[in-house]
């Protein structure tokens, strides 16, 4: 089931972190427990963890306005008042016969509640792109919320010949409050099983951020400073925690928050009347790409950072390159430490990485995996 490389990988990354780090939605199979008789305490890459770790230098303000986001002007109290994606559109501003590369199209969305009333505040969550599936072509649209119902899409054309438009609605405004509360309010949501063992003895309880009862374990991550804390285990020491996964959830919401919630409402695709249009090559937009600066790392990033074609990404930012043979990226990377810092998808990209180039080319744990799933 499980490839040694893929526990020792999942064992630095609990390790390395030593506390409880999740996600609210959609953990993933990397959560099911494996039993070990390792200790986390005694895993021997820690200190390569701590000096990356200390080497991050971010602002908790500028964390803060990053995830920022618009909310309802008041308290929702009712299902049919929320966007709903079959009553939103969206329609193309300033529609002109030909469209070059290098150019912007614009498309303005309107939201609409369930009701079929337009909405006059922002804060929905849609995801534009523009895309070709017979060319396997795609390019990310930035969405700018007016703050009144309206929001604007702005995409680049990239690539000669046709484009579509598509826009879904992953949640309404009313539904990503009701889960900006949940993260404040209720943060044992996702709860966590602790393992001891102690002697021959093993036992199994509750840890979370807190834990209610009178006898708990507190622990700190040396690192970062978190606490967190479990049930104690009948005559164990708290020292005989050797391992931590996901236990399961609570549910926290109710009937009109789950409505808000539902499937039927979430991540779905919206109607709109913009036909596919049709995009003229130009050959000063390739000319640009060719003077684009070579990549280095903390470049700023900009909006689309790049886009595919043929499955094939070129990169905006920098003259980014490609290794499409295994023995090309193995080149790149021979002699070198990767750091992977990401959640699940990046670690799926380790994964991808892992099959990519043969096995016995580099080693795992030269490999400093953190996974925040
Ligand atoms: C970390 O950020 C602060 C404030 O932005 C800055 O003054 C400091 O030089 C930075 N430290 C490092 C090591 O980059
Ligand atoms: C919404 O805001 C935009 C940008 O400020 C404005 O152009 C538009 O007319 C407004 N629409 C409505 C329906 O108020
Ligand atoms: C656990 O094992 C140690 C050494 O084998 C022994 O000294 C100790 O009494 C045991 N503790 C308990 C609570 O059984």
């Amino acid at each position: 089931m499980w490839t040694r490389k893929q526990l020792l990988l999942l064992f630095c990354c609990i390790g390395g972190i030593g506390g409880f780090f999740y996600r609210f939605l959609n953990m993933d199979y990397l959560d099911k427990y494996i039993p070990t008789t390792f200790n986390v305490f005694q895993q021997p890459n820690i200190n390569h963890y701590i000096e990356s770790v200390v080497q991050l230098n971010f602002s908790l303000f500028e964390l803060l306005k990053i995830i920022d986001w618009p909310e309802p002007p008041s308290a929702v109290n009712n299902f049919y008042f929320s966007t709903n994606p079959q009553n939103c559109d969206y329609r193309l501003l300033n529609p002109r016969d030909t469209y070059r590369v290098g150019e912007f199209l614009e498309v303005l969305i309107t939201a609409r509640d369930h009701k079929g009333q337009p909405k006059s505040y922002g804060g929905d969550f849609f995801q534009a792109k523009l895309h070709n599936t017979k060319v396997r072509a795609g390019v990310t649209g930035q969405v700018t919320d007016h703050g009144n119902g309206t929001y604007l899409a702005t995409f680049l054309l990239p690539w000669p010949g046709n484009a579509k438009v598509h826009i879904r609605l992953i949640h309404s405004s009313e539904a990503v409050d009701v889960l900006k509360r949940k993260r404040e309010s209720d943060p044992g949501k996702v709860y966590f099983s602790g393992y001891f063992h102690y002697n021959d003895s093993s036992a199994v309880v509750e840890c979370n951020l807190e834990v209610s009862g009178n006898d708990i374990c507190k622990y700190t991550d040396p690192v970062s400073g978190d606490t967190w804390q479990c049930v104690r285990p009948q005559k164990m020491p708290c020292s005989s925690l050797v391992f931590h996964s996901v236990g399961g959830y609570r549910k926290v919401t109710n009937a009109l928050e789950d409505s808000l919630l539902r499937r039927s409402v979430t991540d779905k695709t919206i109607p709109g009347s913009v036909p596919p249009i049709n995009i003229q090559s130009d050959q000063r937009f390739s000319g640009l790409i060719s003077k684009l600066p070579s990549c280095r790392p903390g470049q700023e990033s900009r909006q689309p950072s790049g886009f595919y074609y043929e499955d094939t990404w070129t990169s905006l930012l920098c003259q980014g390159r490609h290794f499409p043979e295994p023995s090309s990226a193995l080149n790149c990377l021979r002699g070198k430490d990767i750091h992977m810092f990401g959640d699940s998808t990046l670690r799926q990209w380790f994964e991808y990485l892992e099959r990519f180039i043969p096995s016995k080319s580099f080693t795992l744990c030269a490999v400093n995996v953190i996974v925040m799933v």
